[in-house]
């Protein structure tokens, strides 16, 4: 957990780059399903473990999930694989952050990685007496990232929308 006596006020703004967090773990016979492909709650776990760490960096709080959108498993990731999950950072509202994380499964011996399935998780950070806190704004600093946060606010209102929290 971050400690909140080490950042009682929200830092400035910061790139998606400066809080990305990328986890890597081999997938083993214990998280695997009959068919010898990794269990789809196993990939959601590490989805989220690694959403909450690029959150945690950008936000210097602690956050808690507020949703995650809908997931497709479009490729299985097999035992004796290494599972690996990116997540960045791609927008900011006041108290939330959407974090994009893509889950790519790696053949270590080919040294191969391919595309698994991509999740747009909602955090919220907390502050001392776990009431939503203020959140540093995200700056993109590339195209690619630019576009992120602009897809990323499109979503937002979506979500936003279905929560009837938009008119
Ligand atoms: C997430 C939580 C703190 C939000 O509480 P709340 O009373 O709705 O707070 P607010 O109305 O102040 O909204 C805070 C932010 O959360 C966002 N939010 C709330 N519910 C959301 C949802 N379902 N999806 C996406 N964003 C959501 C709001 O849009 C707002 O964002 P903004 O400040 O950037 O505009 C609260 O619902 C909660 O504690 N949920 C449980 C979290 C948890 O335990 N997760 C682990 C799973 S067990």
């Amino acid at each position: 957990m971050v400690n909140e006596a080490d950042s009682p006020k929200p830092p400035a703004g910061k790139s998606p780059e400066a809080s990305a967090a990328e986890m890597m773990e081999l997938v083993l016979p214990n998280d695997a399903n009959l068919l010898g492909n990794c269990l789809g709650g196993r990939v959601m776990y590490l989805i989220d473990i690694a959403g909450f760490l690029a959150a945690s960096r950008h936000c210097g709080r602690t956050v808690v999930t507020a949703s995650m959108d809908s997931l497709d498993f479009r490729e299985p990731i097999r035992v004796g694989e290494a599972v690996v999950v990116q997540a960045r950072v791609n927008y900011a509202g006041r108290t939330s952050v959407e974090v994009e994380v893509r889950v790519l499964a790696e053949n270590l011996a080919a040294g191969r990685r391919r595309p698994t399935c991509t999740a747009y998780v909602t955090y919220v950070a907390l502050d001392g007496e776990g009431r939503p806190a203020p959140v540093p704004p995200v700056i993109p600093s590339t195209d690619a990232d630019r576009e992120r946060y602009r897809a990323a606010g499109e979503r937002r209102r979506e979500r936003l929308r279905r929560l009837g929290r938009l008119e």
